[in-house]
């Protein structure tokens, strides 16, 4: 099976976008990171960045084919009810995933209504959030062969 990267809104402006808070890694970068990562551990990945909501929950529809989401929805994190309605209405697990710590940020930043939803969040590592959460699914899958 294969494990989907899905980032939302603002991502494709990684590398120039707020670097003090977001780094100076592009999308690319970040991307090439998991698929080395991916390749290292015989998995197959695919990415897609979408500014737009409806793009997103499409992605999510249409996962039945993938193991695991790895999901950054930017700001639609703290609003999106129907981000989160389509998490909620399919199988394939999701891990949400953020860049900087929302916790420690704006208020307005601090809640996620995906959080309820998701197998897990993982947040303020930088592109190490991606990269944990893909490590994650790897030993969870590996462990699921065995
Ligand atoms: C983000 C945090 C969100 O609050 C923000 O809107 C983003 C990026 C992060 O990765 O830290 O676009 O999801």
């Amino acid at each position: 099976k294969k494990i989907l990267v899905l980032h939302g809104p603002n991502l494709n402006l990684l590398g120039t976008r707020e670097p003090e808070i977001y780094g100076s890694m592009t999308l690319d970068d970040i991307n090439c990171l998991l698929q080395k990562d991916a390749d290292e551990a015989g998995i197959d990945i695919s990415f897609k960045q979408s500014n737009y909501e409806g793009d997103l929950i499409e992605a999510i529809q249409q996962s039945s084919a993938y193991a695991y989401i790895i999901l950054n929805a930017g700001a639609f994190t703290h609003y999106s009810i129907a981000l989160r309605d389509a998490i909620a209405s399919v199988q394939t697990p999701v891990i949400e995933v953020h860049l900087s710590n929302i916790h420690k940020r704006e208020e307005f930043r601090n809640n996620s209504v995906i959080a309820p939803v998701v197998v897990g969040q993982i947040c303020g590592l930088g592109a190490g959030s991606y990269t944990a959460a893909l490590h994650y699914i790897i030993t969870t899958l590996k462990g699921a062969e065995s």
